[in-house]
């Protein structure tokens, strides 16, 4: 896979987002989501009537502040025992929803955009942020094929995504995400520390009082 310069992506989309780089191979493409947004939060609502809400524990025992459910043909799921991705939801015994076409085709332009070509998505977790809900520097790194990017959609409430180093302890960068937003990223910032500062009490047309985040991945 190999990554276009940024100035080139969109010469000929006059319709095009916005596009910024947030590294060699990551990018933030900004509204990619906003015409789809109603649709894949009926999505959401769809996954989450076969797959509930979830504070998943940490391998250290606590509750995560962000709640969780997922869809695909796996999903990432954290209990004492640790991290991993599984084909059934733990809380129902049941395979985890579909994946939605919308999903995976939003992955795949959003993936092709930021210069990586024919992205299959397999697991997709999503993601409440309730105000005060945040998720801690981490890496991705539970996935087997590191080779694929990871694509990020944000609707709803706002939040400011912290961009860090291939270290954690590098200084991160603050990044402020909107309803609609897609970030990308892969190859050589496949494995850069992320994460989410509390989000803000607020109140949004499309959620109300939360921030939904779908991370979409290849785990196999
Ligand atoms: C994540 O890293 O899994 C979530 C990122 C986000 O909510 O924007
Ligand atoms: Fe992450």
């Amino acid at each position: 896979m190999t990554k276009q310069p940024v100035d080139d992506l969109f010469a000929d989309d006059p319709g095009a987002p916005d596009a910024f780089a947030l590294g060699a191979q990551a990018l933030l493409l900004r509204g990619l989501a906003l015409a789809q947004a109603q649709e894949l939060l009926r999505c959401v609502a769809r996954v989450v009537h076969d797959a509930p809400w979830r504070h998943m524990a940490t391998p250290g025992g606590q509750s995560m502040s962000v709640a969780m459910t997922g869809c695909g043909p796996l999903c990432w799921v954290s209990d004492r025992q640790g991290y991993r991705y599984a084909e059934r939801d733990p809380l129902t015994g049941r395979p985890w929803p579909a994946m939605p076409e919308v999903f995976a085709r939003l992955a795949r332009d959003a993936a092709q955009r930021a210069g990586f070509a024919d992205f299959t998505p397999d697991a997709c977790l999503i993601n409440r942020y309730a105000p005060g809900a945040r998720m801690s520097l981490h890496q991705d790194r539970d996935e087997r094929d590191l080779a694929a990017p990871i694509v990020s959609v944000s609707l709803g409430l706002p939040a400011v995504f912290l961009w860090g180093g291939a270290t954690r302890s590098e200084r991160a960068q603050r990044v402020p995400l909107g309803h609609g937003d897609v970030v990308v990223w892969g190859g050589v910032d496949r494995l850069r520390y992320h994460g989410v500062l509390p989000v803000a009490p607020g109140q949004h047309p499309a959620t109300g009082d939360s921030r939904i985040n779908l991370t979409l991945r290849r785990a196999r």
